[in-house]
């Protein structure tokens, strides 16, 4: 059984991933410091699969804690989420943002280079296109300036990669270009767990339909969209989930270096009313939202072409919008 470290891997994205890893017969090796997690998603990830999951404590920028876990597996790939995610916080403390985003990610392609570990998945962004001319967006439209030191430190990272293929023989990068995440793992047992006030709109949805949180505000009703809200692509956490694992099994089969990106969305937008009426359908539940001013930074719109993931990848999204609000409920109510 082929064994996998995955960075982050209690996080949100993380933590999915690796439950479709051990579905399709790989065994995922956990390097979490729980800053944005809790060690009882390991417990859940077993009640899952029915598998002993292997976690180790700690930073994976780390590098004797990643000489320690080389020592104790045989890895054949890395996929690292590990990175702080919140662009309003990356404003304000940039280098905490510089630090954990780029710092883990050169200890881990040394630590690569350093044990003769040739695969490796990176967690981008679709933030690396900032406010799109062109839609849908393919791999090929050009990144913009980043619209905050988070969306900087991907950009940052996918050109790290691109070096770091040419400098060593046999290794193999894909960035996978994440749309917009939500849903939760059926059973309701794992999902998107924000620590204090979160910073996505489907937790912030959830919160306030289960009475969390008093009011969803809603950026805006006036922009150029079909309902005036902002457009974005909201992929199904196990969809995003099975893109990895596709990821993985696609760069094992190149014989030479390769780096490539791809997009990972439905390739369909939705508003974020959108999002809201689906939720109200799907649960029968009323949120209580207003319409706030346009937030300044926000993209418009944005949602992917997934021509390429499709063709190359023979990935296609499962779950639809009603899914990852049913199961994005399912998964707030057990909270
Ligand atoms: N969720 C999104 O909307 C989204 C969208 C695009 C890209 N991404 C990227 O996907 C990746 C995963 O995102 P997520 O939503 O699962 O976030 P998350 O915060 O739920 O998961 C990240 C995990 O990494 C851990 N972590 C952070 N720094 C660490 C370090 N130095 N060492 C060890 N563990 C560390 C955290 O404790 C957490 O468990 C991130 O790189 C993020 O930037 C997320």
């Amino acid at each position: 059984m082929k064994k996998i470290l995955i960075t982050g891997g209690a996080g949100y994205i993380g933590s999915h991933t690796a439950v479709e890893l051990i579905n399709s017969g790989f065994e995922p090796i956990i390097i979490d410091d729980f800053s944005n997690s809790q060690e009882k998603v390991l417990d859940r990830l077993e009640e899952i699969t029915g598998k002993a999951i292997t976690c180790y404590q700690g930073d994976c920028a780390d590098r004797s804690l990643l000489d320690q876990v080389a020592k104790d597996h045989q890895l054949s790939g890395v996929i690292h989420f590990a990175a702080f995610k919140a662009v309003g916080e990356s404003t304000e403390l940039p280098l905490k943002y510089y630090r954990n985003n780029l710092v883990s990610l050169i200890e881990i392609m040394e630590f690569m280079r350093d044990h003769q570990i040739q695969d490796l998945v990176f967690s981008s962004s679709c933030t690396v296109y900032g406010q799109p001319d062109v839609l849908p967006v393919t791999e090929a439209t050009p990144r913009k300036d980043a619209e905050s030191p988070y969306g900087n430190t991907k950009k940052v990272c996918e050109d790290m990669l691109v070096d770091f293929v040419k400098s060593k023989p046999g290794i193999r990068v894909i960035s996978l270009r994440y749309f917009n995440p939500v849903g939760a793992h059926p059973s309701g047992k794992i999902g998107e767990l924000p620590q204090g006030k979160p910073n996505n709109l489907v937790p912030f949805v959830t919160q306030t339909a289960a009475g969390i949180r008093e009011k969803l505000t809603v950026f805006g009703d006036d922009y150029d969209t079909p309902d005036g809200s902002c457009v974005r692509d909201f992929i199904h956490v196990m969809d995003l989930a099975d893109a990895h694992v596709k990821a993985l099994a696609y760069l094992d089969e190149k014989e030479n270096n390769f780096y490539d990106v791809f997009n990972v969305g439905t390739g369909k937008g939705d508003t974020v009313l959108q999002v809201i009426k689906t939720f109200e359908e799907v649960t029968d539940v009323k949120l209580n939202y207003e319409i706030g001013p346009r937030r300044p930074g926000d993209v418009v719109k944005i949602w992917a072409d997934t021509q390429k993931i499709n063709e190359v990848l023979g990935w296609y999204p499962k779950y639809s919008l009603a899914d990852s609000m049913r199961d994005s409920w399912n998964w707030q109510k057990g909270l």
